[in-house]
């Protein structure tokens, strides 16, 4: 089976269910200052497992885009992604355990789903502490539907809980579902999670509590299901293959493989730099053509994508693929990796170019650094042949040099370098900026306090005075907000001359000392659309979403365009009227990315 036909057969399972299939959101998260990426499927629905009426029901089911970099360094494994996609079905305050599990054990063993065989599959549910009671009624249905007891293990916390650690959020108890990846005749009689040949492949959260500010769990308005299922992991254990070889990598080690003139799992170390290419570019490839896209930077989500198209290039030049003369290469990969998902997300053909030209730009300046990092590698002061490990970490630092490039740059000259050393300065470089932008990495939830609200609202009118004096061109590229100030970064081609900051400023003050309304609206998205509403989301499915409109005037509901002042597709949440805003003031303009201009505001 491939990746497609499980992604959809896991739709269609779910929507015959009553589920409403929604499409994934961005990568890129919307008002939420506390996590760089989208990394699980229960991030962009945090709201509605809080309690907001979802515009498309109460159960629904996805496949979110997710990226996660807390293991970047884990990959070149067999199982490890950056980018991975996670299958959901939810409940939001609907069905509880009962329908949960069984239709996830539906799903696993029966012919209307993947027909895998019940011996092979063991589950664990939580065993209870202080804070919540052992999870007995997941217990139970387990073994309802026929898995026996010694293949349901009791864990701690530690292992069968999710939510967000050490911050708060929604959370709950979570059973899980493993399946056993060795040998038919050597599948234990009972399970246990210290044996890596029990993979997980599910994880069924029963959101109920909210960890608050002091640590404790409150119970929530409604009890929700959050699942995850992965559809990498699952798509390989269906095919009995490892994760490169499925539908979702394999056409991009066979570009690799044309590329290079090595194959793949002839050797531990062109295995690795193959799957490190694949996975690095292919991320890459969604953070830049995702709807709210982000080019290669210095900082935060963009000095991400800089790090991954880095490594890819190192491991690229070793195995023997000419990335000085060209980056042709790179543009045949990027096509490959469009390829594969263009049906699932056609963002990426209409961003092709943009992302072709994100990636091969980044290549070029790339080329230049290693150039001038070449020289300070000469200049070193090597003693018995060991390149000390903080100059490891300084080139790496200031040439972004990943050590594997100086370990290679080393052998050539006789010597080694010091890995250990590099790492304990990597390490204690990490954690001064773990400690600096503590929890980012985190998946966490935003601060709806009253302060973010009115700056997210600021943020709308932002955009729309943008467009109205910048023009059509602008669209926005993400934002980033705190109970402070707001950060918004467009597209638009040169800086953004005083006049013009003038401009947008007093078209933002205007409205706001007009008291106008922001109006709330629940539509179809091609209703949406077709009325002229701006937003960054890509259906598939005909949804319906929320639209947040201000009109010039308050004597009505704007219907026609010239009476509209901001109209956005988005998800909220947003003030009422614009009446307690205060004075909206940009306070920096600056170069975001190529292409890209970041504005920095407050209310005052
Ligand atoms: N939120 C759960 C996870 O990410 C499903 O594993």
């Amino acid at each position: 089976m491939t990746a497609q036909e499980l992604r959809q057969k896991y739709l269609d399972f779910f929507a015959r269910r009553g589920h409403q299939i929604i499409s994934s959101a961005s990568l890129l998260p919307e008002n939420d200052p506390t996590v760089l990426f989208t990394t699980a499927g229960m991030h962009p629905l945090v709201p509605y497992l809080m309690g907001d009426a979802h515009p498309v029901g109460t159960r629904l089911v996805n496949a979110q885009k997710c990226v996660r970099t807390d293991d970047i360094d884990e990959v070149g494994d067999a199982t490890h992604h950056t980018f991975f996609e996670m299958m959901g079905n939810w409940s939001l305050g609907d069905y509880f355990k009962t329908e949960s599990i069984t239709w996830s054990w539906e799903f696993l063993t029966s012919a209307e789903g993947l027909n895998l065989n019940p011996k092979l599959l063991a589950v664990s549910v939580f065993a209870g502490d202080s804070d919540a009671p052992f999870d007995e009624e997941s217990y139970n249905l387990w073994l309802q539907v026929g898995v026996p007891a010694e293949r349901i293990a009791k864990l701690p916390k530690k292992n069968n809980w999710w939510g967000p650690a050490g911050q708060t959020g929604p959370c709950g108890a979570d059973t899980e579902i493993f399946y056993w990846s060795g040998n038919l005749e050597d599948v234990p009689a009972s399970f246990n999670d210290d044996n890596d040949l029990w993979v997980e492949i599910w994880n069924n959260v029963f959101m109920q509590y909210f960890k608050n500010i002091d640590g404790n769990f409150e119970a929530l308005k409604q009890k929700n299901v959050d699942t995850g299922l992965g559809l990498e992991r699952v798509t390989s254990i269906l095919n009995h293959c490892d994760n490169y070889q499925t539908d979702l990598f394999l056409p991009i080690i066979n570009k690799i493989e044309d590329l290079s003139n090595e194959k793949y799992l002839s050797d531990k170390s062109i295995t690795r730099s193959m799957r490190i290419i694949a996975d690095h570019i292919k991320a890459a490839v969604f953070i830049i053509g995702d709807p709210k896209g982000v080019t290669p930077s210095n900082v935060g989500q963009g000095y991400v994508v800089r790090r991954l198209l880095r490594r890819a290039i190192v491991q690229a030049g070793r195995l023997g693929i000419a990335i000085k003369t060209s980056s042709a290469w790179l543009e045949e990969i990027v096509g490959v990796v469009i390829n594969i998902y263009a049906s699932v997300y056609p963002e990426l053909i209409e961003n092709k170019i943009f992302i072709t030209q994100a990636i091969t730009q980044e290549a070029d300046k790339f080329q230049r650094t290693l150039e001038n990092g070449l020289k300070e590698f000469d200049k070193l002061n090597v003693e018995n042949n060991l390149v000390r490990g903080n100059d490891v970490f300084n080139l790496f630092q200031s040439y972004g040099f990943p050590w594997e490039l100086s370990e290679e740059l080393a052998l050539e000259r006789g010597w080694k370098i010091d890995r250990a050393g590099f790492e304990a300065e990597l390490e204690k470089h990490q954690a001064l900026s773990r400690t600096a932008s503590a929890g980012k990495f985190k998946g966490g939830l935003a601060d709806n306090s009253e302060a973010t609200t009115q700056l997210h609202t600021a943020a709308h009118l932002l955009l729309a005075a943008l467009r109205q004096v910048l023009g059509d061109h602008v669209n926005q590229k993400g934002s980033n907000i705190t109970a402070e100030r707001l950060r918004f970064d467009f597209s638009h081609p040169e800086k953004v001359s005083p006049e013009q900051i003038a401009k947008i400023e007093n078209l933002v003050n205007e409205a706001i000392g007009k008291s106008l309304d922001v109006v709330y609206e629940e539509l179809p998205l091609e209703e949406a659309k077709s009325s002229g509403a701006t937003g960054v989301f890509d259906s598939k499915y005909g949804e319906r979403v929320k639209v947040y409109t201000v009109g010039r005037n308050n004597d009505k509901i704007p219907r026609e365009w010239d009476d509209i002042f901001s109209r956005e597709i988005c998800g909220g949440p947003h003030v009422d009227s614009l009446k307690d805003l205060g004075s909206f003031k940009i306070t920096k303009e600056e170069a975001s990315s190529a292409g890209v201009r970041r504005i920095k505001a407050i209310l005052e």
